[in-house]
């Protein structure tokens, strides 16, 4: 008689699905760290829909999206699920996974029970009409990541998935390989091949940040299989061995480099030239690792805000850069001087569809592709596992966790073919650099049906926070004269008036500015007109103190002129907030 569960490690008979299931879970309660959110249980196998596959999970990769998950931020994804009448109040993640097939839905002719897949995290509605018009799915308002978006991911027994999501497992990788490399190889695949246009072509070269990573290092390979030129960018001189070994070109040691963050004013030219002396030098070390002098056509960017001005900079005319993330930050800064003259693409990407997902998974059956799986956990350390990303103390590469598979090593069927990419990361490796933000946190809509945003704010008006009275100075007015005005009276900027018009605004940073790259003599000689700020950053004197505060932080700036009738009578300023709060 069939069993009620059977152990981990202890396969039901092919095709005989038990009622109940192990499973790691996440629920509301105990959100948190990973070592408190997930705890395993025992639940009901859940039921198929007619597109639907039942697989017996052998192993499941790990990735970001069950370390926020199970934090809670910055959403609740089962509070979400229940809102939008899914009732279970429990999270099964994972996104990555291998495994058999061992329940079909009655509709589905791709599979049958007993097939061993790997499994991609795109899901949709097989009846959303944007995608039976045949297009994209990436785009169709019912997409989710499975596992992450939708419940009953890979950290259980079984998992549910559509049928499309599920691939031929490649013969040579044993099952925890096997369930290493789809999410990052996928997303990696569509954003090198899915821009039509600007997508790389034969010899193109590529640029690739975090070569040694889970994305960068399929990057490599996928870049070296269309015969382009991949050129990665690691930090540390150890991790060079390995992005060349998978098919790098060259490498390049950021570290070597201090230009990163955010582009510098195009008006601080000392800033913006010292920028630009490193980011040429960069570029002239892309061209030293490439052995020639070619620009990327490509650039393969997932930190976001701390090298998007390079990668902008750097990426040949007509270029494409191409992002998936923004683990430093989501301010991306761009001298759009580059962007038009050259006429380069900034392109966002997510995920990948089935045709792109298969179209990477051939290149893992081919042997094209090292799942660059860099460690595997037993069951009881999937915690553990989500542990160490949580504290950025996991190695490079993919990780995987043993779910059904009793053992390390199992699952291979056949041997590799021949040249598959062998490469080992440096023994002790782990992350040093702050752990990402979230993959996917779904954005607010237009039509604001997602989660209630609450705003606090204690209602106060400019009026009361204002500094009342203006002191000014006149166009025509020497920086050196206006300069003495503002050390006289103690103050950061002076308003510049026209008969009662404030026409603009004469900061300290536009008299630092304009001194940068002259003598003091030079500076001192300039007119207030030549360096002011045009137009005057205003606001109405019986505005919310709050909205004030958003603008100068839009505008970044730190202070408006307060009128009231549109005649200037005060300053609101950065300083005079500060000091309040503690009033
Ligand atoms: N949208 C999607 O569909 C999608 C899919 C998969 C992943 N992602 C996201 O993509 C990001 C990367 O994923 P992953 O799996 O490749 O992560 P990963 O394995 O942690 O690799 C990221 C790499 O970025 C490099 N890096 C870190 N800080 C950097 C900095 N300041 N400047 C330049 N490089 C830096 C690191 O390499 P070095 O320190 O050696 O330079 C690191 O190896 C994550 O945010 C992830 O959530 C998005």
């Amino acid at each position: 008689m069939a069993k009620e569960v059977y152990e981990i490690g202890e396969a039901p008979p092919l095709g005989e699905v038990p009622p109940k299931m192990h499973a790691w879970l996440i629920r509301s309660e105990r959100f948190g760290q990973p070592m408190q959110a997930f705890q395993k249980e025992v639940v009901d196998v859940p039921d198929i829909k007619d597109d639907e596959v039942l697989v017996y999970v052998m192993a499941a990769g790990i990735n970001y999206n069950n370390v926020w998950a199970g934090l809670g931020i910055p959403i609740n994804v089962i509070k979400i699920r229940n809102k939008a009448g899914e009732p279970e109040d429990f999270h099964i993640g994972g996104s990555d996974a291998s495994g058999i097939v061992y329940k079909v839905g009655k509709d589905v002719t791709t599979h049958k029970v007993g097939d061993e897949v790997v499994i991609h995290c795109g899901m949709w509605d097989r009846d959303d009409p944007w995608v039976t018009a045949g297009n994209d799915p990436m785009y169709a308002p019912s997409f989710r990541i499975w596992g992450y978006e939708t419940n009953y991911g890979s950290f259980a027994q079984f998992t549910k998935v559509q049928a499309h999501q599920c691939m031929p497992k490649p013969k040579h990788m044993n099952w925890e390989e096997a369930a290493a490399y789809v999410l990052v190889g996928a997303t990696a695949y569509r954003m090198l091949h899915g821009w039509p246009e600007h997508a790389m072509k034969p010899n193109d070269p590529v640029l690739i940040w975090g070569g040694a990573g889970g994305l960068g290092s399929m990057a490599i390979q996928i870049v070296r299989a269309a015969g382009a030129v991949p050129v990665a960018i690691v930090a540390g001189e150890d991790k060079i061995d390995y992005c060349m070994n998978l098919g790098a070109k060259g490498c390049i040691d950021r570290r070597k480099f201090d230009h990163w963050g955010m582009l510098p004013h195009w008006k601080d030219t000392v800033g913006y030239n010292n920028w630009l002396k490193g980011v040429r030098s960069f570029g002239a070390a892309i061209w030293e690792a490439l052995g020639e002098k070619r620009s990327p056509k490509v650039i393969f960017e997932h930190p976001g805000e701390s090298t998007i001005p390079t990668s902008m900079f750097v990426c040949d005319t007509g270029g494409m850069v191409v992002i998936c993330a923004g683990t430093t930050g989501y301010n991306a800064t761009v001298d759009l001087r580059y962007l038009w003259m050259r006429q380069k693409r900034v392109q966002g990407s997510h995920f990948a569809n089935d045709d792109q997902s298969y179209a990477m998974n051939e290149l893992a059956l081919n042997g094209q592709l090292n799942p660059c799986m860099s460690r595997a956990f037993t069951y009881d350390d999937l915690p553990l596992s989500h542990q160490l990303m949580h504290d950025n103390k996991h190695p490079h590469g993919n990780m995987s966790v043993l779910i059904g598979a009793p053992d390390f090593g199992l699952g291979k069927t056949a041997s590799a073919p021949s040249g598959v990419p062998k490469a080992k990361l440096p023994k002790g490796d782990t992350h040093d650099t702050p752990h990402p933000y979230p993959l996917s946190a779904p954005l607010p809509e237009v039509d604001g049906e997602m989660e209630e945003i609450e705003i606090v704010d204690d209602g106060a008006k400019v009026r009361e926070r204002m500094h009342p009275g203006i002191i000014s100075c006149s166009r025509d007015d020497s920086l050196g004269k206006a300069a003495k005005t503002m050390i006289d009276n103690d103050i950061h900027a002076l308003v510049v008036v026209e008969g009662e018009k404030a026409v603009g605004v004469l900061s300290q940073t536009d008299i630092v500015l304009a001194r940068q790259g002259r003598t003091v003599e030079d500076a001192r000689g300039l007119t207030v007109g030549e360096v002011m700020t045009q137009g005057c950053a205003t606001v109405d004197v019986d505005a919310p103190l709050s909205g004030a505060v958003s603008d100068m932080m839009k505008r970044r700036i730190h202070r408006l002129v307060v009128c009231e009738n549109g005649k200037p009578i005060g300053v609101l300023s950065m300083t005079d907030l500060v000091r309040r709060l503690m009033e």
